[in-house]
């Protein structure tokens, strides 16, 4: 099978680092400039052909599943005024009927939890696996678009990564590398959330995964890791040696939304490259640092 047809996008995380939004929004609805974080997570997957949608949600995030219905009021009112550019806004990120499928999880017990609770819904074929709060940013070139064109050629599973700082290889899951062949890195092993003193690289895994269903079978087992939680991680790394395993360099920006800075930085990046409200932006915020505009 050369193709990914299916992605799970584990959404239940109570988001504590945006209190007090997040007492009423869900995290992954939070805008960067007009659109939530998911819309940005979905756009990705649709541009590399995803067509499914499984949202992995938690109590108190039916907010999440709402966003994807058809708004029938709001469509009548916009079309009495005549406002076509928003009616084109939300044609545009209208999915097929059925192409969203929620499932829960229960506890908070990890992202490998998390993942392994969409199983009966992805079944025995690779899927993809999308951190919303990972903003990836490619527009001509999504970074899932790039992994899906590259494990055409590999199989197996894939990781997307990028290089990080030293002293923030704590934070992520490292790749232990192998052979590289142009962005392309064999993947010998992985470690979530390493000590600086001992990660065996820094490059970090950020968010985006393409996996064999049979890392569903290794979650199963319920094993906890770091931090006492089921780690995607740890059952990524008993695939290797099995499977053909990658890491693929990302090419683009990455914006680290499940934090306040990294959520603010990519606000006012995205705005600047935006031709309506670019400009403003940059005239205040030159004024603003005393730089020229
Ligand atoms: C998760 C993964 C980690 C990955 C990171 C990317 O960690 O467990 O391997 O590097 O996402 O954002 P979390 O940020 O949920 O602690």
């Amino acid at each position: 099978m050369n193709s990914v047809e299916i992605a799970v996008l584990p959404v239940g995380g109570l988001g504590t680092r945006f209190l007090p939004a997040t007492k009423s929004v869900a995290k992954e609805l939070l805008p960067v400039v007009d659109r939530p974080l998911l819309q940005y997570a979905v756009d990705e997957a649709r541009a590399a052909g995803i067509r499914q949608f499984v949202l992995v949600t938690a109590r108190g995030k039916a907010s999440l599943a709402d966003y994807f219905d058809v708004p029938g009021e709001l469509i009548r009112v916009l079309e009495e005024r005549g406002k076509s550019a928003e009616l084109e806004i939300l044609r545009a990120t209208q999915l097929d009927p059925g192409a969203v499928i929620t499932t829960r999880q229960q506890q908070p017990l990890g992202l490998g939890h998390a993942v392994w609770c969409a199983r009966h819904v992805v079944g025995r074929r690779p899927f993809a696996v999308l951190l919303p709060d990972e903003l990836l940013w490619n527009p001509s070139r999504p970074c899932l678009v790039q992994m899906v064109e590259a494990w055409r050629t590999t199989g197996g599973n894939m990781v997307a990564v990028m290089e990080v700082p030293l002293e923030h290889v704590n934070r992520y899951g490292i790749v232990d590398p192998g052979r590289a062949v142009g962005l392309l890195t064999e993947v010998r092993g992985l470690v979530e959330k390493p000590a600086v003193d001992q990660a065996p690289s820094r490059l970090a895994v950020v968010g985006r995964y393409i996996l064999q269903p049979e890392v569903m079978d290794v979650l199963a087992q319920g094993r906890r890791g770091a931090g006492g939680e089921v780690q995607l991680t740890d059952a990524m790394a008993e695939l290797i040696g099995r499977q053909p395993f990658h890491a693929l360099r990302f090419l683009g920006e990455r914006f680290d939304c499940g934090d306040k800075a990294g959520h603010v930085i990519a606000n006012v990046a995205l705005a600047l490259e935006r031709p309506d409200i670019g400009p403003a932006v940059r005239a205040w915020l030159a004024q603003r640092l005393g730089v020229p505009g």
